[in-house]
């Protein structure tokens, strides 16, 4: 990917996509083509067509979809597997003809069975039933694997598909009900310490563990990996399995091998946001799945670690947030 490479980055308002440009940008790339929600929106099929064949992108970092928490999910099924599906239909179909080079498109960890053992490798891939909660959105994201698989069987396109573990950092979604755990207790006990209030009651039991990037390392592994020479990307590409028998998807798990239980999570932004109340947990709200580790192995192998610490991140993202808040 050359600096002078017409890149489009979709979705770049969002959490990973204004990372995925603030990186992008760092390295020099000056020919980024990125479109608001109200210039193009990805779930009208004629317009998104009509951008590619106007722009033609050499490049496509596909961060835009619908996402949200446990609550967003669970009260909005419809659209998050509507929107989700025609988002990535739509990109992935006009990519390929308007001949883009690469396509990374970005899935999410809840792809990989409920129960699958830890950590979750590319291989559990439709090895079991999914969490309930979030199925919907799951579905459509395996629907997006599948799609660049077939593509790049019948058509010799390199897509890959890379899945992300728990995502933070500047610019999330901190409303109260549908946001990710992190945002959602950043401000709840931001709040709770301005009030004076003397408890913060943490959804579920507080011992489902977790694993958490910070989004300036999600963005640096997805240029990292679009940066990659033909060879070392074309790897990760898999197999076609009617070939090679083996079940090979181009799929990449991008996290950081660490995780912590929700009370650790819970204990840790406390201290980071300066709450010295007690904290308690409220059982009669969902855990979700008992734990979701990625296994990094792939990426480890291709050459890229996750660089920023728990706590410094959640550091970061609370001074962003407070800046905001207040
Ligand atoms: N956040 C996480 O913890 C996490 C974890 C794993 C995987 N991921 C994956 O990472 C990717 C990016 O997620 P994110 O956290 O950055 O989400 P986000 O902050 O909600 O950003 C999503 C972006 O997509 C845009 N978008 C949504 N619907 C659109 C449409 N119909 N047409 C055009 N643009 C549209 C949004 O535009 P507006 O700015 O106008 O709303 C927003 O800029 C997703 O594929 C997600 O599955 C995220």
């Amino acid at each position: 990917m050359q600096p002078a490479a017409r890149i489009y980055v979709a979705g770049h308002r969002g959490l990973v996509g204004s990372a995925i440009v603030r990186r992008l940008q760092a390295l020099g790339y000056g020919k980024l083509i990125l479109r608001t929600r109200a210039e193009l929106d990805l779930t009208d099929a004629r317009a998104t067509q009509a951008f590619f064949d106007a722009e033609r992108p050499e490049y496509v970092f596909l961060a835009a979809a619908k996402v949200g928490g446990i609550v967003a999910n669970s009260s909005l099924p419809a659209e998050f597997i509507h929107d989700n599906l025609a988002i990535q239909t739509h990109v992935i179909h006009s990519a390929w003809r308007s001949g883009v080079r690469r396509l990374l498109f970005l899935g999410s960890s809840c792809i990989y069975p409920r129960l699958a053992p830890q950590p979750l490798r590319e291989c559990d891939l439709l090895t079991g039933p999914l969490e309930p909660t979030n199925r919907p959105y799951a579905l459509a994201k395996i629907a997006g694997i599948e799609m660049c698989w077939s593509y790049n069987r019948q058509y010799g396109t390199k897509y890959l598909a890379a899945m992300p573990t728990n995502l933070y950092g500047p610019g999330d979604n901190y409303h109260p009900t549908h946001s990710h755990v992190i945002p959602a207790l950043l401000r709840k006990f931001h709040e709770a310490k301005l009030r004076g209030q003397d408890t913060v009651f943490v959804w579920g039991t507080g011992t489902p563990r977790r694993e958490f990037m910070y989004s300036d390392d999600m963005a640096d592994a997805c240029v990292f990996l679009m940066r990659l020479p033909d060879e070392g990307f074309d790897s990760l590409l898999g197999s076609d399995e009617s070939v090679s028998g083996r079940f090979e998807p181009p799929l990449v798990n991008i996290g950081t091998g660490q995780d912590v239980t929700i009370a650790e999570l819970a204990a840790l932004i406390a201290s980071v946001v300066g709450y010295a109340g007690r904290i308690e947990y409220d059982p009669s709200k969902p855990d979700g799945t008992p734990r979701k580790l990625l296994d990094v192995g792939r990426l480890a192998a291709a050459g890229w670690q996750a660089q920023t610490a728990l706590a410094d991140g959640l550091r970061s993202a609370y001074v962003e947030f407070a800046a905001g808040a207040d």
